[in-house]
């Protein structure tokens, strides 16, 4: 039977398991990227996993998909601060430690050679799309890849899906960059021209994800979505992440967060998310009275 451990044993431990910041970068307005060390973590993470982190002891949990991970034994984060947790989070700075990190979590992405695959992504889902894209490259699928946001200051990692993709395609609500208009546009147009699509993997706002899936459904296309609920432990033990997927009750962060797309109940899941948004106003309200507006898709 092990004994317990001294007090000040313990306080050591907690110590060398926190994670410091070693670089931070901001991507586009309230989009920052952080890489911490975490070499558990680091070790053992696959395409399509996630962390869940916490930022002090007061802090709530902020579930994180994986961007990249290294032998360095540092990972890569990108957020953006659409709440009181993750604004909290965006004021840490090279060196800061973040309390605890927990992962990876969440089953790994099927990586395998799918033959063509498009990769459909918008706002910061591209940050979650991306390992995927970079892995199904590896594994020998041609990828085609549709990144898209509202604008062009607030696309993300082009450069790297471009490198990671065989085409690469943009889009932008406001026409700025690339197709005036929506990714799952240049997706019906690219189905149409007889791309002929094995798989398709579409991760971003819930919104964009169902208007993609029910761009496929008519072609029979398998897709693919990484689903966002709210998140508490991590372990599925909370239910705060429950999806209906196949009429079923699922957890998506012990049996997703990928899912197939034609059997997610979107509606029910944008309800959901939409449940909290009021008490995030007010707090985000009183942190910065003179205001300042939300450039997530979901407010
Ligand atoms: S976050 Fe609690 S069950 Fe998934």
């Amino acid at each position: 039977m092990s004994k317990s451990k001294p007090a000040t044993q313990l306080k050591a431990e907690t110590k060398t398991n926190t994670h410091k910041i070693i670089a931070k970068q901001d991507l586009a307005s309230n989009i920052k990227q952080i890489q911490v060390l975490a070499p558990e973590i680091a070790q053992k993470a696959k395409a399509g996993q996630f962390v869940i982190l916490r930022v002090h002891e007061d802090s709530e949990r902020i579930p994180l998909t994986l961007v990249t991970w290294d032998n360095d034994g540092t990972i890569t984060l990108i957020f953006q601060e659409v709440g009181y947790s993750t604004i909290e989070l965006g004021k840490l700075t090279v060196g800061d430690e973040i309390l605890n990190i927990a992962g990876p979590l969440g089953k790994p992405s099927e990586i395998k050679n799918y033959g063509k695959v498009a990769v459909v992504c918008g706002g910061v889902g591209t940050a979650a799309a991306y390992p995927i894209a970079k892995a199904l490259k590896e594994a020998g699928s041609t990828v085609i890849s549709i990144i898209g946001a509202r604008n062009q200051q607030l696309l993300l990692l082009e450069e790297e899906m471009a490198k990671v993709s065989d085409e690469f395609f943009i889009s932008t609500d406001d026409g700025s960059k690339g197709h005036k208009g929506f990714v799952s546009d240049v997706l019906k147009t690219l189905i149409d021209k007889n791309y002929g699509f094995a798989t398709v993997y579409a991760i971003g706002p819930p919104i964009m994800m169902k208007v993609a899936s029910d761009v496929t459904r008519p072609y029979k296309i398998k897709t693919i979505v990484s689903l966002n609920p709210i998140m508490v432990d991590g372990m599925g033990m909370c239910g705060a992440c429950r999806v209906a997927v196949a009429n079923q009750t699922k957890f998506a962060c012990v049996d997703g967060p990928e899912f197939d797309a034609h059997q997610v109940d979107f509606k029910e899941l944008m309800q959901r998310l939409k449940g909290y948004v009021p008490e995030e106003k007010s707090i985000i309200q009183h942190l910065n009275p003179l205001g300042g507006k939300c450039t997530c898709h979901q407010h």
